[in-house]
């Protein structure tokens, strides 16, 4: 059964995605302004991964006989110290989307909606993945202290990232 309660928390959600998809364009542009376009780059299409995740819920809620309401989201920041402190932000907010979807899991269990329980486990996934990616980059900058020829060649590996579209159900 899908509940009002589930749509309207699977449509918060779609606020935090879009939330992320828009702080992520914000952090790319950053990169655009200091010359870093390979970082640029990967943001870019971290944001692009961002919006594609908003569109899993979208036709999610949509395949369920629900509406989407897209809600208000907010501002992005547009300025950061340097690039350490932009991935140690990004590293943060996924950690908070991770919890947001864990908590959407426990209310699909908690109503016994096991095919949105289902639904969410890619996301479960997927969130792995990106916090793994996050840790990665950022672990990288801290080894070369987020400056230096170092910056260069990571600058150079970051170009190289491309969109892979996610399935959806359309
Ligand atoms: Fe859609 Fe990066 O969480």
């Amino acid at each position: 059964m899908f509940t009002k309660k589930m749509e309207a928390d699977l449509n918060d959600q779609i606020v935090r995605e879009m939330f992320s998809s828009n702080l992520y364009l914000s952090m790319s542009s950053y990169f655009e302004s200091i010359n870093l376009r390979g970082f640029a780059n990967w943001m870019r299409i971290q944001a692009e991964e961002e919006f594609a995740h908003t569109m899993k819920f979208y036709e999610y809620i949509l395949e369920r006989g629900g509406r989407s309401i897209i809600g208000q989201i907010n501002a992005p920041k547009n300025q950061w110290d340097d690039v350490l402190d932009v991935y140690g932000e990004v590293l943060a907010h996924e950690r908070e989307v991770t919890e947001s979807i864990n908590n959407l899991v426990r209310i699909a269990r908690e109503e016994g909606d096991y095919a949105t329980e289902n639904f969410l486990q890619w996301f479960v996934a997927e969130q792995v993945e990106e916090e793994a990616n996050v840790s990665d980059v950022l672990e990288q900058l801290k080894m070369i202290d987020g400056k230096g020829a170092g910056l260069f060649i990571l600058d150079r590996e970051l170009k190289q990232r491309v969109f892979v579209p996610i399935a959806t159900t359309k």
